[in-house]
């Protein structure tokens, strides 16, 4: 069974468990055979929570340390007071009444702990929880069988000041203030105002020196509002780099890569930021943490060195949520000095734009004339907040990069369709046979391309295969020195949805263990570090994870290691129910986010910073530019 579907199970099991033991407490007709029924519910739900927490502790940790003895405790309270009636010969009595009702708050609590509260408890939500049930109970009882007046509405009082306390609390915590970057290093710089003498570094100074060598790839980019007409006739409102996708950005390694940005009327701001690009931490493009947004008539030069090849992308990181849907992306690709380009070099970025996608430039299907023996290479870049299946039909072809990096030695394949995450890449390779060669993009079927020989063949239609490829046992397996192991520390990080007071509303948010940006605690390394950044998605959604910055190194995912050769991404999918265990070189300095590149879910919480010992910012969140990352 997927662990995905035990999460459905006890997500159905729990609140069906609380409320047959509310059945048994009202039903007076055949009042035990609702008891055995309530405790059958009850144990399914136990038996399951089991096989879950065989998957791994942060599914169920809540569940085990608090709902558990709580429902064990109201469990045996039934049978110890079925037990004194059975005895005594009597009909229900009113304890066994308040037993069974407390099974039912007991289950109850474990809906809440895993709707609400959710992975990690800490002492202070179990307390809260536990004292509501108790709570309940004595309520219950002191209804059922004493009737006190003052005893009832004292409890009931207390019970409220637990409730309203533990709101209350949530909503100052959302308030209080972050530093964003090494609070120390931030506040020694406001101690001595002297950043030198005391060791931090501020994110403005890790930039390229000014008179870097090397050979400059100067490219402009004006940011603006633009009416664009697609090629089926489609009129969009969008705002753009110069086009729709924007121009690419094409470099050579090594050369230094020079744009210069301008905002022309893009009243919420743009910056730059370079998907999967390690550039310097001053180079990032994050509004509110390497630099201010861009407002109208103002820009920004970005700088750095093309040490990467591959394909990667850029895409503003001031309101990205908005800018990106409108259309302010492109891709960058950075080509090796040495090896032959291919004879047909193609990217192809697949957007979604007022709801009609659009793959390269058009949003129809795109001929190319490709003479038979040709060299092709196809650069599939996803710029959507979900998941992208494309398929591949008519050739043979191999998969040559994932995310930018080259995979060891990949093999032909075909009959597979490729799936690649938001903000991800798939570079494929083959050689032009003679008949035609079709690109298809699942579920969308108006885009596509078709290669042919001949540019007017008819088209064979789309088609996706239904088997997808799987990058962790493709290529030879090859050992990557220094990336085992030890690892400084080992952080994990548990996804979900809760709600959750977020920018000071009250929202059904996207959760990193339990928090939303900006409160969620950064990862701090020390340059050099080797981490392992364990992820785990206990939602029903998929969550592609990136970290800027950096590159890692896929360990395992469910477990499962590579078998293929070593698969290095920008942005890994976490799918709901999985667990990744990536491992993240230390090796750029800075102050860096990472973040769920679904920015719908990036915008509602789902965002955290990894910052190294010593480096601050001297931009904030907010501000005078509005400082807005998603
Ligand atoms: Cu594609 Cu935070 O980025
Ligand atoms: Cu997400």
């Amino acid at each position: 069974m997927t662990t995905q579907l035990l999460l459905v199970l006890v997500l159905v099991l729990n609140p069906t468990a609380a409320g047959t033991w509310v059945l048994a407490a009202v039903r007076t007709d055949r009042p035990l055979l609702w008891v055995v029924l309530a405790t059958g519910v009850t144990t399914a739900w136990i038996a399951v929570l089991g096989s879950l927490w065989a998957r791994g502790w942060w599914f169920v940790q809540e569940q085990v340390l608090v709902t558990l003895p709580l429902v064990v405790v109201a469990l045996v309270g039934v049978g110890l007071t079925l037990n004194r009636d059975a005895r005594t010969r009597r009909p229900r009595s009113p304890s066994t009444l308040v037993a069974i009702l407390a099974c039912a708050y007991a289950c109850a609590a474990g809906v809440v702990l895993a709707l609400v509260v959710g992975y990690p408890v800490g002492p202070l939500s179990a307390g809260v929880v536990v004292a509501v049930v108790v709570g309940a109970t004595a309520l219950t009882d002191v209804l059922l069988t004493r009737g006190s007046k003052r005893l009832v509405v004292g409890l009931a009082a207390v019970l409220a000041v637990v409730l309203v306390g533990s709101v209350g609390s949530a909503w100052l915590a959302d308030r209080s203030t972050v530093i964003v970057g090494d609070p120390h290093g931030a506040h020694d710089m406001a101690g001595m105002g002297d950043t030198a003498a005391n060791g931090s570094t501020p994110v403005t100074d890790l930039r390229i020196p000014a008179d870097t060598q090397g050979v400059v790839r100067r490219v402009d980019l004006v940011a603006r509002q633009q009416q664009v007409t697609l090629p089926s006739g489609k009129r969009v409102s969008a705002w753009t780099f110069g086009s729709l996708p924007g121009p690419a950005i094409e470099a050579t390694v090594g050369e230094v890569v020079e744009v210069h940005l301008t905002n022309r009327d893009v009243a919420a701001g743009v910056t730059l930021h370079w998907h999967g690009y390690d550039v310097p931490n001053g180079d990032d493009g994050v509004a509110g943490v390497t630099q201010n947004a861009v407002l109208p008539g103002k820009s920004f030069t970005y700088r750095f060195v093309a040490r990467q090849v591959g394909t990667y992308w850029y895409h503003t990181h001031q309101d990205s949520l908005e800018g990106l849907r409108r259309g302010l992306y492109g891709v960058l690709v950075v080509r090796p000095s040495a090896s032959p380009v291919a004879d047909v070099d193609v990217s192809l970025p697949l957007h979604t734009i007022s709801g009609r996608e659009i793959l390269g430039a058009s949003d129809l299907l795109t001929r190319q004339a490709v003479p038979a023996g040709a060299s092709v290479r196809l650069r599939l870049v996803n710029t959507d907040q979900v998941p992208q299946t494309f398929g591949l039909t008519g050739t043979s072809y191999r998969v040559l990069a994932l995310d930018g990096t080259d995979v060891s030695g990949p093999t032909p394949i075909s009959g597979q369709a490729l799936r690649i995450p938001a903000g991800g890449r798939v570079d494929v390779g083959f050689t032009m046979p003679a008949s035609r060669v079709r690109l298809s993009v699942s579920g969308v079927e108006a885009v596509g391309v078709l290669l042919a020989p001949d540019a007017e063949a008819p088209d064979p239609g789309a088609d996706v295969p239904d088997r997808v490829f799987d990058p962790m046992s493709y290529g030879s397996l090859r050992a990557e020195p220094g990336m085992a192991g030890p690892f400084a520390q080992t952080v994990t990080f548990v996804l979900d949805r809760q709600p959750r007071f977020f920018q000071g509303a009250p929202s059904y948010a996207y959760t990193i263990n339990g928090q939303v940006y900006p409160h969620i605690p950064s990862i701090t390394v020390d340059q050099g570090d080797l981490i392992k950044i364990r992820v785990v998605n206990r939602s029903f959604e998929t969550h592609p994870m990136h970290p800027h910055g950096h590159h890692v190194l896929v360990l395992s995912v469910d477990g499962r290691v590579p078998t293929g050769g070593p698969v290095w991404l920008d942005t890994f999918d976490v799918q709901p129910g999985q667990v990744w265990e990536v491992a993240l070189r230390a090796n750029n300095p800075g102050i860096w986010m990472d973040h769920c590149h679904n920015l719908d879910h990036a915008a509602n919480g789902m965002m955290m910073h990894l910052i190294y010992r010593g480096v601050t910012t001297p931009f904030v969140l907010g501000g005078a530019t509005d400082n807005d990352p998603e």
